[in-house]
Parts: structure tokens; C-alpha cells; sequence
């Protein structure tokens, strides 16, 4: 048996992938986009298929030939690229998913474990802690996408009794993030600093974030598909990140602790203020996660820092 990475060559996906290769299972990575440095010295032991979620047939044909005990649905476009291109994020999030969740379906693979995004709360929240019961009423053509996907999950879950499982994270850090997002300035400044480039930070200082470490983000998905059945009562479930969440000041003192010389400035851009203004003094609650699960964040802002560098140092091949 084997499992079965949508999005395998992503920041998240290809971290996933390696953690299951370490642990000795097959692995199969299905992307519309090859990038073979993302699992230099593990070549061998990763399987890829080529394929983009909106071509069925692709997707049913990926399935059948791996027939993975799980598929981890990572696969898709994030929030600034669906937001300037909405038609191809329908075909790729909302029908992409539909295929992958329709595919499990028809050859009874038996369990679907699903990345969302706090992008699916809206701007309008009344109270001052999200929860895992917090309305959902995204603005984006992103969370717009991402909900619908977690309804379609819980809908193959009760009718056809597939075990759906959802993550909503919030924004992942890691080195080698290409895809731009609302938040990709928490992992830009980082990286950035490392390759002596000057970086303007487009918040104001004290805008703060959540956050999480890509490491966190694919271990959370390995705590969550591990669970026993019964315990999976809310089924898709909020991660909080690092608490506290920084502020991009923070964030800054911190990557000087190592680059004292980091050209960092703070260019504010008008459209994402507009957006962060709107969840400041906002804090994220996870402890569903945690109770049904097991979830806790390993790493603090200090430590993902420091781990960001030695990956960076480390394995830079696979990040460029
Ligand atoms: N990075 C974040 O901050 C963040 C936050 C919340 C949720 N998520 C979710 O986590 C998942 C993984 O995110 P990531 O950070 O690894 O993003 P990523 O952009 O690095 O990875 C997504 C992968 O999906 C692939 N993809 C895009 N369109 C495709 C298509 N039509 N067919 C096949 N593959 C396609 C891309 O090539 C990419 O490798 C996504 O579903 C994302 O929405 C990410």
C-alpha cells in the first residue's frame, strides 16, 4: 500500500513526501509541475505523475496505477494567483478536488486528507477568537474555493464514506516558497536575508500573523491521518500556528539575530493592509486539534528561524 501526494512538489507536498520516505512507505507525487531538485537523494523512492487536476482522466488514471491507502490532497493554486485568475482556481481547486475526492470514490481508496486555509474566515468576524465553529464567509475567490472543497469533503464522507480529514492552516513558512500569498512576506524577509538581497516587508511592523513552520505543516497532516476514526469528531480542523503570533517587527529582530545586515524595509502595500487590518487583534483557537489529535506546534519563532537557515544551508539544491 502506498500513499499518494497531490501538489507533491510544493512547499508542503515535497516535505510530506520526504517525511514518508524517511519512514519507509511508497510514495507516489502527482503536479502539474516537475521540479526534480525537490527530492534530490531520495529520487528513487519517490514516484511522480505528471498530471493537472483539472484533466480527469489524469486524475483517474493517477489513482488507479498508485492505488494509495491515502491521498493527501495538497494540490492547488494559492490566494493571490486564484484571486487574479478565478477561472483557472475553479478548475483547479473547486473541480480538481471534486476529481480527486469522485476518483477515491470509484476505487475505494478509503481515506481523503484535505488542505485548507483560515482564508476561508471572513473579514466580517464579530468575535475576537476564530475557532473551529467560527462562520465561514470568505471574501477571495481563494477561500471561496477552499470552503466548498471542505463541504464536498464532508459530503463524500456521509454519503459515501470516505474518511475525510481537513487541515485549515494558517500561512506556511518554509525556504523555496515560489507561490505568492497575503502573507508570503514572513517567508521572503527570511529568505531574502540568507541570500544577502534587500526585501521591502509590504505590512506595517506591528501587523501581526499566524504562522507555521513547514516542517509543522506537513507532521500535522501525518498526526491527523494517523488518528483512529472515532476520534476525528469535527473533521476539519483550524491550526493555530506559533503562539504568540509575531509581528513582522518580531519577525525582523529575529532574522537579524542572524543577518544583523538584513536590508529589510517596511513598504506597506494598500490592498494588503487593507486585508490584515482587518484580522488585527484577532487570535486563532486550535485546541479541537489538539484534543482530537494530538496537534501542537513544535517550533517557535526562534526555532524555525534557525531551522530555516540550516535547510537553507544544508540542502540549498532543493530550494533554489
Ligand atoms: N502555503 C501556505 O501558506 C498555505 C496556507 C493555507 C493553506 N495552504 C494549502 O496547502 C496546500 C499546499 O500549499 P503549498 O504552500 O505547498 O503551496 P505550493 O504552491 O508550494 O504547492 C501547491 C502545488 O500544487 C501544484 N498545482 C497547482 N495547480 C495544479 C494543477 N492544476 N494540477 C496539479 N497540480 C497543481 C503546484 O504545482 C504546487 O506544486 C495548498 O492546497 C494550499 O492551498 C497553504
Amino acid at each position: 500500500m502506498s500513499f499518494l501526494i497531490t501538489g507533491g512538489y510544493g512547499l508542503i507536498g515535497s516535505e510530506l513526501a520526504r517525511m514518508l520516505v524517511k519512514k519507509g512507505e511508497k510514495v507516489w507525487v502527482l503536479d502539474k509541475w516537475i521540479v526534480p531538485q525537490r527530492f534530490t537523494g531520495i529520487e528513487g523512492k519517490v514516484t511522480s505523475l505528471q498530471a493537472d487536476l483539472g484533466n480527469f482522466s489524469k486524475i483517474l488514471e493517477a489513482v488507479k496505477e498508485s492505488s494509495p491507502k491515502v491521498i493527501f490532497h495538497l494540490g492547488g493554486m494559492l490566494s493571490l494567483p486564484s484571486n487574479a485568475d478565478p477561472q483557472s482556481a475553479l478548475a483547479t481547486n473547486v473541480v480538481g478536488t471534486y476529481h480527486v475526492l469522485e476518483a477515491a470514490r470509484l476505487f475505494d481508496i478509503p481515506k481523503v486528507i484535505f488542505t485548507s486555509t483560515i482564508a476561508t474566515y471572513g473579514l466580517d468576524i464579530q468575535k475576537p477568537v476564530i475557532n473551529d465553529f467560527t462562520l465561514q464567509r470568505p471574501i477571495t475567490m481563494y477561500g471561496s474555493t477552499k470552503v466548498f472543497c471542505e463541504l464536498l469533503g464532508r459530503f463524500y464522507k456521509t454519503k459515501y464514506g470516505i474518511d475525510f480529514r481537513a487541515v485549515r492552516f494558517p500561512s506556511v513558512i518554509g525556504p523555496g516558497a515560489k507561490t505568492a500569498h497575503i502573507s508570503i512576506y514572513n517567508a521572503w524577509a527570511v529568505e531574502k536575508a540568507f541570500y544577502g538581497e534587500p526585501y521591502d516587508i509590504f505590512v506595517t511592523p506591528e501587523t501581526r500573523c499566524p504562522v507555521l513552520y513547514f516542517k509543522d505543516a506537513a507532521r500535522s497532516l501525518l498526526l491527523l491521518e494517523a488518528a483512529p476514526a472515532e476520534a476525528i469528531q469535527t473533521v476539519c480542523y483550524l491550526l493555530a500556528g506559533i503562539k504568540p503570533m509575531n509581528s513582522a517587527a518580531e519577525l525582523v529582530a529575529a532574522i537579524r539575530k542572524h543577518f544583523p545586515q538584513a536590508i529589510l524595509n517596511f513598504k506597506p502595500d494598500p490592498l494588503a493592509m487593507e486585508f490584515h487590518s482587518k484580522s488585527q487583534g484577532t487570535t486563532y483557537d486550535d485546541s479541537l486539534a489538539g484534543k482530537e489529535w494530538g496537534w501542537k506546534a513544535e517550533y517557535s519563532l526562534e526555532g524555525m528561524i534557525a531551522n530555516f537557515y540550516e535547510e537553507l544551508k544544508v540542502n540549498l539544491e532543493r530550494y533554489r
